[in-house]
């Protein structure tokens, strides 16, 4: 079984997701985090030609689980679950996810992943691109300024150099490159149904969902 929740940045999907898939004891996957540890590498290695960097990222040993509400991600053997959670990744990302092999690679690796569960899973193209027959579709939306500040408190703490101008520009940055890009571009899936996050409380839109799901799948 896999649900699948799109949406822009900051929307609340992987923490919505995480806290379904703790009542529901499902697996919880996050994609974003994915293409983050991609863009980690390709930044540690000291931004690299892409022709060359793509080429090599089949040999990369990705690795991820979800225990103990994270969502940990390894390549190569480096634990990357914190370190992927920079303004430095955050404002590359979206970059790199625009490419048709990071996009293949991210896939595969997904594609393969949910076979061995049940999982709900949260991104920009999952309804539409990934998994097209996802046994259930949301997606979740809010206000850029609400997005901002909820991300803002989030990161806060990490990182005390962040201001809330920083992220509310780095969300509408990714949501425009996200959007617009050629291949698969973050979009609502024709048969998702859509959550609207603003002025909710986190518990009111998890019983929602919960609630959708009880009667669909
Ligand atoms: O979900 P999160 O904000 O961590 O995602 C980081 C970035 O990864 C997004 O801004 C987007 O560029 C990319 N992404 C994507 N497709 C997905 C999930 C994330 O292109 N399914």
């Amino acid at each position: 079984m896999i649900i699948v929740i799109d949406g822009p940045a900051g929307s609340g999907k992987s923490s919505t997701a995480k806290e379904i898939a703790n009542r529901l004891s499902i697996q919880f996957l996050d994609s974003g985090a994915l293409y983050r540890a991609i863009t980690y590498l390709w930044l540690k290695a000291d931004k690299p030609d892409k022709a060359i960097f793509f080429e090599n990222l089949p040999t990369v040993k990705l690795q991820a689980q979800y225990r103990d509400q994270t969502f940990f991600v390894q390549a190569n053997g480096e634990d990357l679950t914190r370190k992927i959670r920079t303004q430095d990744v955050a404002d590359h990302v979206s970059e790199i996810a625009s490419h048709k092999a990071a996009r293949k690679f991210v896939n595969e690796f997904m594609r393969n992943l949910v076979q061995k569960d049940a999982y709900i899973a949260d991104g920009r193209d999952l309804g539409t691109a990934v998994f097209p027959d996802a046994d259930l579709k949301f997606y979740m939306d809010a206000s850029l300024e609400e997005r901002s500040k909820r991300r803002f408190d989030e990161m806060k703490s990490s990182d005390s150099s962040i201001t809330l101008k920083d992220v509310k520009e780095n969300l509408r940055s990714r949501d425009e490159k996200d959007q617009n890009r050629k291949n698969d571009p973050l979009k609502k899936a024709d048969d998702a149904v859509v959550i609207d996050t603003t002025g909710k409380t986190f518990e009111e839109q998890v019983r929602e969902m919960i609630s959708i799901i009880k009667e669909n799948v």
